[in-house]
């Protein structure tokens, strides 16, 4: 057996019920065993982004540990919804932390958004690409997706309901995996 692959998982909502969390979780669920995952849980607990706290002797704590967890990452995946036509303050706010750090260089990184519009957050996920090409990350080809009305696609227990949905997901891992190697 291939020795496995890490993978950080991260949602860009910090909502008790987020469907996009549910839809993480659940993507783990159909992974492949080697893929070996890590939910990031600490985007709500960062600071505020700001160069002059980011000092020679040591960021701030959750801001270093974000760090580490990226850095003994083989690969990224990112599930998240759009707010106001963006990307979740959250999260940018995390990746404004890796701009100078540099974790994100050459990593695999999935991206997905979800919405229950019709559009599936698409300026959010055009947005993140364009942060995270910044931050030199290698988006996987055909490891990208977003998802339009997920509240008819995953049920209020976590469960990918639509197939093609499913069948998608399936193939995002693939190309996830394969990108990792
Ligand atoms: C939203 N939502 C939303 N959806 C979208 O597709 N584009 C948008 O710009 C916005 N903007 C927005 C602003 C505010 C203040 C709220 C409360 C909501 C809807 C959003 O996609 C929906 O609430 C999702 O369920 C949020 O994702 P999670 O938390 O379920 O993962």
């Amino acid at each position: 057996m291939g020795r496995s692959i890490k993978i950080l998982a991260i949602s860009g909502s910090l909502r008790q019920k987020s469907s996009n969390t549910k839809l993480m979780k659940a993507i783990i669920t159909l992974a492949p065993e080697n893929l070996e995952f890590t939910i990031y849980d600490g985007l709500g607990n960062l600071p505020h982004f700001n160069p002059d706290i980011d000092v020679d002797d040591g960021p701030p704590f959750s801001v270093g540990s974000l760090r580490s967890q990226l850095k003994e990452a083989d690969g990224v995946l990112i599930c998240t919804p759009e707010y106001g036509n963006g990307v979740p303050g959250v999260l940018k706010n995390a990746l404004d932390w890796i701009v100078s750090s540099g974790e994100f260089i050459n990593k695999p990184t999935s991206v997905i958004s979800a919405s229950p519009s019709p559009m599936g957050g698409d300026k959010a996920f055009d947005s993140l690409l364009l942060t995270l090409n910044m931050v030199n990350a290698v988006i996987v080809e055909r490891g990208t997706m977003t998802i339009p009305h997920i509240s008819f696609k995953l049920n209020t227990e976590g469960v990918i309901t639509d197939p093609e949905t499913k069948q998608g997901l399936l193939s995002l891992l693939k190309a996830l995996e394969q990108a990792c190697h």
